[in-house]
């Protein structure tokens, strides 16, 4: 039996943030409004030169520097994206490529702001099933990309970063212990970017579009429920799990998953904000935060979770 264990993780923002002050030249709103509702102080925007596969690939260099191996010791990259440098190739393979090794696989996972949780899973399946023993997961996005920079209502909510996993296949227990991923797709219309490349012009409409208060009570009662599930299914109890680092969209539903879970907030990684929603890219830097900030140690007992559109939501419970 293989466990995929954490070997080291990193992360990385664009050098641009973005205050709420600064948002509040652009559109109206304030800083008040939008630490008042999302706990959101400030987020980091890409560069124009910056592409998602960029920033994937600092996230994943200082991984790999934090797990001690090299590039080419890696058998399998994904990457957790929603704004894929282009339509195809995958980022994954261009992360390949900009790493500089080759002939592994590589590919993406779209899972929106679930996108970690998804592929953290699936590279515990390559692992547990012996199908791959180091594998690089990444969360990368450049979602200031898919914003109408004229909609108060959604730009103030989203920012740019990535954060890196390696995983190694070890036979000692440990590592991840228990994931549960979940979709449903009659809830697609709440939370998307419905265009799409048809015929050489962009079909639909190209900006993120969301129906918050449909979202916050998805969220709110989906996340309880899956973080509950994962935890008896993990043969465990809340009290069990030392770190919560949940996705980072909103403070209200960070805390009231933690309320759920009967767990302080003082348990509970939060950069939201610092790092605004970075969908797939927020689990992963919370994790890195967390980590390099000697919070969360090793052996210490892990739950992660996420949700996004699709509807799609995971949660996964390791043991760093
Ligand atoms: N600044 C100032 N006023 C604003 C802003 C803003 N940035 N955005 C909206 N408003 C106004 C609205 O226009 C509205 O004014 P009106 O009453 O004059 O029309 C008023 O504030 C209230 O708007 P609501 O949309 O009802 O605000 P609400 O209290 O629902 O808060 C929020 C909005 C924060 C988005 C909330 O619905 C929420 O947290 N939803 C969860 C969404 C989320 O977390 N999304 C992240 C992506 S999904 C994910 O990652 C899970």
């Amino acid at each position: 039996m293989h466990y995929a264990h954490i070997l080291g993780t990193g992360s990385y923002l664009p050098d641009r943030c973005m205050s709420n002050d600064d948002l509040s030249k652009i559109v109206d709103t304030s800083d008040e409004w939008i630490t008042s509702r999302t706990g959101i102080k400030e987020r980091h925007i890409a560069a124009p030169e910056e592409q998602t596969s960029d920033l994937a690939v600092a996230a994943a260099q200082r991984a790999l520097a934090d797990a001690g191996i090299q590039a080419n010791d890696i058998d399998l990259i994904i990457v957790a994206t929603s704004t894929p440098d282009m339509t195809f190739p995958a980022t994954a393979c261009i992360v390949q490529q900009k790493l500089g090794i080759h002939g592994c696989a590589a590919f993406d996972v779209q899972a929106v702001c679930a996108g970690f949780m998804y592929a953290l899973t699936t590279a515990n399946a390559y692992i547990k099933s012996g199908m791959a023993r180091k594998v690089l997961v990444i969360g990368a996005e450049t979602f200031s990309r898919l914003l109408d920079w004229q909609d108060r209502r959604t730009c103030v909510l989203f920012g740019d970063g990535a954060g890196a996993v390696v995983l190694g296949a070890s036979d000692e227990t440990g590592g991840i212990i228990h994931t549960k991923l979940k979709a449903d797709g009659r809830y697609q219309h709440i939370l998307q970017t419905p265009g799409k490349i048809a015929n050489g012009v962009i079909d639909g409409a190209p900006y993120l579009f969301m129906d918050g208060q449909a979202v916050y009570k998805f969220a709110v009662k989906a996340l309880a429920q899956i973080a509950s599930e994962v935890i008896q299914e993990a043969g465990m109890t809340a009290a069990d799990i030392d770190w919560i680092i949940p996705h980072q969209a909103n403070y209200r539903i960070i805390e009231s998953t933690a309320r759920h879970l009967k767990l302080p907030m003082d348990k509970v990684i939060v950069t939201l904000a610092q790092h605004g929603n970075t969908s797939a890219a927020s689990i992963p830097l919370a994790l890195d935060t967390g980590i390099k900030e000697g919070r969360i140690q090793r052996g210490e007992t892990l739950l992660l979770e996420g949700i996004g559109g699709g509807f799609a939501w995971g949660a996964v419970i390791l043991k760093y």
